[in-house]
This record gives structure tokens, C-alpha cells and sequence, in this order.
């Protein structure tokens, strides 16, 4: 299995393309000059990055949330302190914990980032938690409840199927992570932000399905379904390059109060 740091990193290039540029527009123009950035489930720390390589803001400061102490560790190394004018500060803390803490130390931010989070934590408590320390939240990759992987297979449906469940069961987003947070905020741009790998592949895409494929599988696995043929024929076509994926997520912007 990839490390997480790992994935993490191989999937930028993914993100990059696949990121709704209307509503990253939108959440810029909602940002004063200067604004203090709270990044949830921060990761290896590529948000602020490609912020200060878009000129998305040309300075401020990041606070870098994550709860994965290596992967944020990778990010801090790789980022440094300062991506341009923007100061950069790493946490390895509980988002909600984090938010709250600094709430109660009257601590104030511009607006949340989220990318791939807001899917993996349940909403309500997260927009509740997060509504006390700021009053918008940017929320990319929001897993929107389709994975298809092609060439057909005949356990292909089971096993799309067993994984959403295992979502419902085990995730606490769910595989409708991107509904689920548009119910519970005011939402002021969304838009679609489709994961299309294709051969032939780019630069870390094949470690992208590869990671995807052994999540899909361990997932599938404990809820009681045995995918391993599935994935040994998946991984052959991903060996042979002809392996294609496709996931729908949603960008969102949503006013927290
Ligand atoms: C799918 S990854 C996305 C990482 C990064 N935003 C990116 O897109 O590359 C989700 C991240 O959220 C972090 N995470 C999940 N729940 C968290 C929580 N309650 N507090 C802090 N981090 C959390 C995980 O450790 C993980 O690094």
C-alpha cells in the first residue's frame, strides 16, 4: 500500500486539472488581500502551494491543520514557512479541535479550505465546529457519491457497490459527502470537479489507481466481500495501461453562519 504522504503528493497533478476553476475564481474574489487561511486536512500541504504558484492570494497566512503527522511533516519540508508573501504554520491536531480551541482564544479566520476533507468527516458538527472561527469555507474534491473504473469487468457493480457502502458504514461523510455539506451550509458557487485518469498516464497517476485500488479493495474486503479477483484483474490493466477511472466530486463554497 502507497503511504499516505505518498498519495497524496501523486495526486496534484490530478487535482490540479481536475479543480473547478468558476468556483475557485468566486472564492478568491470573496477574500480580502491579505487573509488568514485555515487549510483542514491539510495533507502534504499542496493547497497553499499551488495558492501562491495561481496568484489565487499573493500573501496572508496559512494555518496547515492535519491530524497525520507524517504527511503534514512532508508537506512542512517540501513548503517551508513562506510560499511567496504568504506565511505558512503547521499543526498536527484535530481539525475541530483545533477550530475550537481557537475560538476560544478569540482567534478569527477568513475562510476554511477543505480539499478532499469535507467527504471524509460528518458535516453537521464540521460546519458547526468550523462556523466559530470563520465565515466561509472553500471546499474542493468533495467525493460526490460516482467511481466508475473500464474496461468492463463482471464484478465491477458489486464492488462499487460494497464500497459505498462500506462509505456509509465506516466513513462519516458517505459516499454523498458533497449533498450532504450543501445541506448544511449556504452554498455560493459549486461546481462539477471530475477525476478522469486515462492511459496513457501522466506522472504519478499510475501510483493514483494503484493506492485507489488497494483502498477500493481493503474496503470492499471488510464488508464482507472478497474483491481480490477483482482487483488482481484491475491491476493487470493498470500493468498493461488500460485501466481508466473516473470519479465525480464537487466543488463548493459555502457561507458557514
Ligand atoms: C483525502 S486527504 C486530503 C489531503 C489534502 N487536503 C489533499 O487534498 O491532498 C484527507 C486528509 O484529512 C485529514 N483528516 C481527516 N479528518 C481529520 C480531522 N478530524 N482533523 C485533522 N485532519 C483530518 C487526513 O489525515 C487526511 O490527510
Amino acid at each position: 500500500m502507497t503511504d499516505h504522504a505518498t498519495y497524496l503528493d501523486a495526486k496534484r497533478a490530478l487535482d490540479d486539472r481536475s479543480l473547478n476553476r468558476e468556483v475557485l475564481d468566486r472564492f478568491a474574489s470573496e477574500l480580502p488581500p491579505e487573509p488568514e487561511i485555515l487549510e483542514v486536512g491539510a495533507g502534504t500541504a499542496t493547497m497553499v502551494e499551488r495558492f501562491g504558484e495561481w496568484d489565487v492570494i499573493e500573501g496572508g497566512r496559512w494555518v496547515a491543520v492535519d491530524a497525520h503527522e507524517e504527511a503534514l511533516a512532508a508537506g512542512e519540508a517540501r513548503v517551508g514557512d513562506a510560499v511567496g508573501d504568504i506565511d505558512v504554520e503547521y499543526r498536527v491536531a484535530d481539525a475541530f479541535e483545533f477550530a475550537s480551541d481557537a475560538a476560544a482564544g478569540g482567534r478569527r479566520f477568513d475562510a476554511v479550505v477543505g480539499c478532499a476533507f469535507f467527504d471524509v468527516v460528518d458535516a453537521a458538527p464540521a460546519v458547526d465546529a468550523l462556523a466559530e472561527v470563520a465565515p466561509l469555507a472553500y471546499a474542493p474534491i468533495t467525493y460526490d457519491g460516482e467511481t466508475r473504473f473500464a474496461p468492463p469487468d463482471p464484478d465491477e457493480e458489486a464492488v462499487v457497490d460494497r464500497y459505498h457502502r462500506h462509505m456509509r458504514e465506516y466513513r462519516p461523510g458517505g459516499p454523498d459527502g458533497a449533498a450532504a455539506l450543501a445541506r448544511e451550509a449556504t452554498v455560493i458557487a459549486q461546481g462539477p470537479s471530475p477525476w478522469v485518469i486515462e492511459p496513457p498516464y501522466e506522472s504519478g497517476e499510475r501510483t493514483v489507481l494503484a493506492h485507489l485500488l488497494d483502498t477500493v479493495e481493503g474496503a470492499v474486503g471488510e464488508t464482507g466481500f472478497d474483491a481480490s479477483d477483482w482487483a488482481a484483474r484491475r491491476r493487470r490493466a493498470l500493468e498493461a495501461g488500460r485501466l481508466r477511472y473516473e470519479a465525480a466530486n464537487r466543488d463548493l463554497l459555502v457561507r458557514l453562519d
